[in-house]
């Protein structure tokens, strides 16, 4: 019943590339990094990240470093963020990859997705923006602006059936370019111009045409 604008992409990407702010895992398309920073961002705020972010990346460069880790010391540059499963999946997710891959990172959202802590969203986001696959991540900033884009009805566009729906909708636009700029241009006007508190900054949206 509900279908994303063909020319959302293009504009999406478009924004993207112009406006995206300065963060320290956009500095490469190293899956490694921007694994971490996914698994960070999912329960966290941007802000508070970052520290941590750089923090881990100093103390473990690569992911052979964070596998021949100890669990303590993993654990101590986790502290504060919370969710701690997240860290020890983390982990032995670095194991995996250094023994089975000999420290090559699986290179699909398929082979992404058996690693331990990789879901639907975190395998998404990682071979939509490291290897440019058409896999949409679709976390609760691109369900709120798909929402008002196509006018969803509201109340349960965060069940996971609506996730389902909005995932295949968004699977039909997705371009074979530039996928990854269009998963983090989703994610980043959320954030920043189609906000979730308080009114959405229609002004400075790039589709506001198409809404
Ligand atoms: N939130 C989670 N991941 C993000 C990303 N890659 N860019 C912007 N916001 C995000």
């Amino acid at each position: 019943e509900y279908t994303v604008p063909p020319a959302l992409p293009e504009k999406i990407i478009r924004w993207f590339q112009e406006n995206k702010r300065d963060l320290p895992w956009r500095q490469d398309q190293e899956p490694y990094h921007v694994w971490l920073s996914e698994i960070m961002l999912q329960q966290t705020r941007i802000q508070t990240v970052i520290p941590y972010y750089q923090r881990f990346i100093e103390a473990f460069p690569a992911v052979e470093d964070l596998a021949r880790a100890d669990e303590d010391k993993v654990l101590k540059l986790w502290e504060g963020l919370g969710y701690y499963s997240r860290a020890r999946n983390l982990h032995r997710a670095a194991k995996e990859i250094t023994v089975h891959h000999g420290g090559k990172f699986p290179g699909s959202y398929a082979q992404l997705k058996k690693l331990p802590g990789i879901g639907d969203y975190t395998a998404a986001a990682v071979a939509s923006i490291c290897y440019d696959e058409p896999s949409p991540a679709v976390d609760g900033n691109v369900i709120r602006v798909l929402a008002r884009v196509c006018a969803m009805k509201d109340g349960d566009i965060h069940s996971p059936q609506s996730r389902k729906q909005l995932t295949a909708m968004l699977k039909a636009v997705y371009p074979d370019a530039n996928s990854g700029d269009f998963t983090q241009g989703l994610m980043e006007l959320g954030e920043v111009v189609c906000v979730p508190n308080g009114p959405p900054l229609c002004s400075d949206c790039p589709v506001h045409s198409l809404c």
